[in-house]
This record gives C-alpha cells, structure tokens and sequence, in this order.
C-alpha cells in the first residue's frame, strides 16, 4: 500500500514552494528586515522551515522561535480551549513579531497567541498562515499573509497532521471522503 492511499491532493509540492517564495517577499515587502518569527507548534513548522529560507531570499534576517499550543488534542474538533505547551524563550518585549501557523480555521489559536505575546510587550504581532479557512471563524482574527484559502475540508501534509500522522507528506491533501 502507498504511503499516502485515500488522500487526494490538494495543493502540490511545487505549488507550495512557488507560493511561499512569493510569501516571503510579501513578508519582507510589508515588515522589513528585523522580525522575530514564532512558529507555532507542531503544525507549522515544515511551512517555517521553507518560509524562512524564503525570507532570507527576500534579505529578512529573521530570529525564530518557538511556541506550542494545544487546541484540538488529537481528534479534528476543536476543544474550544487553547493551552501553551511550549513556551517562547527568546525576549518579546519591543519586538516585531510574525507569528507563523500553518491554518487559521475558527482563530482561538491565533488570536489566543497574539493577545499572550502583545500582553508581554511584543510592539507589532502580525500573523502569517499557510491555509485560511475562513468558514468556521469565530474569533474576529484575520491573517496578514495567507498562503491559500482552503476549502472546508480537513487537511493533512507538509506538517499538518491527522491524528499526529501525515505531517512528512510532501503536499497537502484531503482524506477520501471528508
Ligand atoms: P483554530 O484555533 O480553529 O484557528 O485552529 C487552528 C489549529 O487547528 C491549527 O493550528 C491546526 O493545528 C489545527 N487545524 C485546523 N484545521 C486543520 C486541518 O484541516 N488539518 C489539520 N489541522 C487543522
Ligand atoms: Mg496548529
């Protein structure tokens, strides 16, 4: 059996890598060179992997961290409750922050990280997703830079997860039948 049977591809490996070249220049173009780039955990951080090479193609000199954040346990509902797992260790105060996750679906986790890091003195949060979902929102959070608008499906691949497997796929896809 394949390792990717029953799913359908969504966005391929070469389309992603084409957008998110572009998203670093759009990155770069609006915020400038000096950002701290926090990746939130696990999901995104094959996109952030790929973005920050982009960016320093697009001459930003990122530093990275790192935040995780639990939402959704391990099934495709959200709890409704955001939790930090992990913490950032790098300074937030004064700074220019990207928050990079990989899908803005209902906003709890985005704008839960957003109010945390503006609390601790962050100047700037501007957020960064790979997928917006924009159907099931119910926090009043909009991304500044979105890679794609995804259809309401849920997806898995290029780190994102279903039931902590299919993060190494190297595109997205919808599992047959959703
Ligand atoms: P939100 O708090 O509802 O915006 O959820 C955002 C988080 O839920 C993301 O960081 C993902 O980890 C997870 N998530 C939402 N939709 C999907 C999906 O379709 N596939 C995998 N993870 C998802
Ligand atoms: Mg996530």
């Amino acid at each position: 059996m394949k390792a990717n049977a029953g799913i359908v591809e969504l966005f391929s490996e070469a389309e992603i890598a084409a957008r998110v070249q572009v998203l670093g220049r759009e990155v770069a173009d609006d915020i400038g060179p000096d950002i701290l780039l926090i990746a939130v955990l696990k999901g995104s951080f094959v996109f952030t992997a790929d973005l920050m090479r982009a960016l320093h193609r697009a001459e930003v000199r990122p530093q990275v961290d790192f935040m995780q954040l639990s939402s959704y346990g391990s099934g495709t509902q959200s709890k409704g409750r955001v939790e930090v797992v992990r913490d950032v260790g790098d300074p937030i105060e004064g700074r220019t922050v990207l928050l990079v996750d990989d899908i803005l679906e209902s906003g709890r986790t985005l704008s839960f990280a957003k109010q945390n890091l503006l609390s601790r003195g962050a100047c700037e949060v501007r957020l960064c997703v790979l997928l917006d979902k924009p159907h099931k929102r119910v926090a009043g959070i909009e991304a500044d830079f979105v890679g794609f608008t995804c259809p309401d499906h849920f997806v898995v691949g290029y780190g994102l997860d279903y039931a902590h497997y299919h993060r190494e796929l190297p595109f997205i896809g919808v599992i047959e039948g959703d």
